[in-house]
């Protein structure tokens, strides 16, 4: 297991260039699998932990892969699926191997995917990916552990969620391309990914309008064929180094980080005293005085993202004045509070709710990462605070940010990483 030590104060100054996104890259990676004629080419892919599990699941299913990593790219050819279960082993690394299930279930008409099992931001049901397959015509039952769909193929329909879910629109997504008939989703969710999953999909043959809307419409074609597509880059990633030159008070050029996503995020750090601005290509972003507090509430997108809402507890830590942060995505996403607090933080949770009183000043210490974005937010406390800090299980990070550590000491911080 690896660590990162970081030797905080160092004012971060230079250019880092936004990778591809993970929550793009992984369901176009699981739309390939309804290829039945050429094969995929996608390029700009992160060199993540969560790809890996991704490309190992496909290649469980009997998907040929070249994948290049230094070279973002990967081509695969689906036409020889022979298995359609993704086992638990797999699954359990990462929930999003439930994207497998509606490729599988559209194309071949079955589909056996594992329980994503316990998750460290709350219960995560997967409630509404079932009442989407089911209205679409599928029988799904539930055996060992294991979700299984059938349909001769299916037909389409009209699929409501209750809430906006973003895998779960992407599931329907995938499942409804090659359907009988139309299927329409009602309060879809409208992450820009889901965008990228259509434009991936409408590329190959697909027929789907309303992406990034509340309301999308999939008519249904007979095949799909293999295409070269690059991933969008990853607003996460941005907003995250975002925050670094925020709290360090430096001043950073995002290449390839869009205004448009990150709308919200970049409202709240002008809120709080920090300089941004765009020139298409990406984004200026620099921090001349000390943050201000800010008030956070997370929601789907186009709301506050709840993916960021850990980087931004960090920055509120050492704002002036008090700064309230409300989380309504997940149940149990405050897992770096305590974490924080052993840095000097002064943080109340309750419920879904962190009042932060901003600091003078953090001290370095070791600190655990629990999930992506809360050992993300580590990183960043970790840039302001004094002396040393240890950020303890960084494969969490090495999930959906490709070599933070490189990203960051190659502007100006102090950071290394040591194998325990
Ligand atoms: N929900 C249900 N039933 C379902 C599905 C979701 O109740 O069947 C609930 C969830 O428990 C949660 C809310 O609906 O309270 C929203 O969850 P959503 O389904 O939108 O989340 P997700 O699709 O599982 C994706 C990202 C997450 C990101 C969320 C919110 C991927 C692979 N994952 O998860 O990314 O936080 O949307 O935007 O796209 C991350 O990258 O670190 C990460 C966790």
């Amino acid at each position: 297991m690896d660590k990162f030590i970081i030797n905080g104060g160092r004012r971060l100054k230079g250019r880092i260039t936004i990778g591809g996104a993970k929550n793009a890259a992984l369901p176009i990676l699981a739309g390939t699998l309804l290829v039945s004629e050429g094969e995929s080419i996608i390029e700009n892919v992160p060199n993540i932990r969560d790809i890996d599990v991704m490309l190992k699941v496909l290649e469980v299913l009997g998907a040929n892969i070249d994948y290049d990593p230094d070279k973002h790219r990967v081509i695969i050819s689906a036409l020889s699926i022979d298995n359609y279960r993704a086992p638990y082993d797999l699954v359990r690394k990462m929930r999003a191997s439930f994207l497998v299930m509606g490729p599988l279930l559209g194309r071949f008409g079955k589909a056996e995917v594992s329980l994503p099992g316990g998750c460290v931001l709350g219960s995560r049901p997967i409630d509404l990916h079932i009442k989407g397959f089911q209205s679409l015509g599928a029988e799904v039952t539930e055996e060992d552990g294991y979700i299984k769909a059938e349909a001769k193929r299916l037909r389409g329909g009209e699929v409501y969620f209750d809430r906006p879910s973003h895998t779960g629109t992407e599931n329907i997504m995938l499942a409804s391309v090659l359907g009988k008939q139309t299927t329409r989703i009602v309060n879809a969710a409208c992450d820009p990914e889901i965008i990228d999953l259509a434009d991936f999909l409408n590329l190959m043959g697909a027929k789907i309008k309303g992406a990034g809307s509340t309301f999308i419409e999939i008519e249904g074609v007979d095949l799909l064929r293999g295409c070269h597509y690059s991933v969008m880059p990853d607003r996460l990633v941005a907003g995250t180094y975002a925050c670094a030159a925020a709290i360090s008070g430096g001043e950073l050029y995002l290449d390839g980080a869009s205004e448009e996503e990150l709308k919200l995020p970049l409202m709240k750090l002008k809120n709080m005293g920090v300089e941004i601005s765009g020139d298409g290509g990406g984004l200026f972003i620099s921090a001349p005085h000390r943050l201000k507090g800010v008030d956070i509430t997370t929601f789907p997108f186009p709301g506050f993202p709840t993916d960021l809402q850990a980087c931004f507890m960090s920055l509120s830590t050492v704002s002036n004045g008090v700064s309230t942060i409300v989380e309504t995505v997940f149940e149990n996403r405050f897992g770096h509070a305590m974490e924080l607090k052993r840095l000097g933080a002064d943080i109340k949770v309750t419920g879904d709710r962190a009042v932060v009183n901003g600091v003078g000043k953090l001290k370095g210490t070791s600190v655990m990462a629990s999930d992506i974005r809360a050992g993300a937010a580590l990183v960043i406390a970790a840039l302001a605070a004094e002396g040393s800090t240890e950020v303890l299980r960084v494969y969490h990070i090495d999930r959906g940010y490709e070599r933070m550590d490189e990203a960051l000491k190659s502007v100006g911080a102090d950071i290394k990483r040591v194998s325990d």
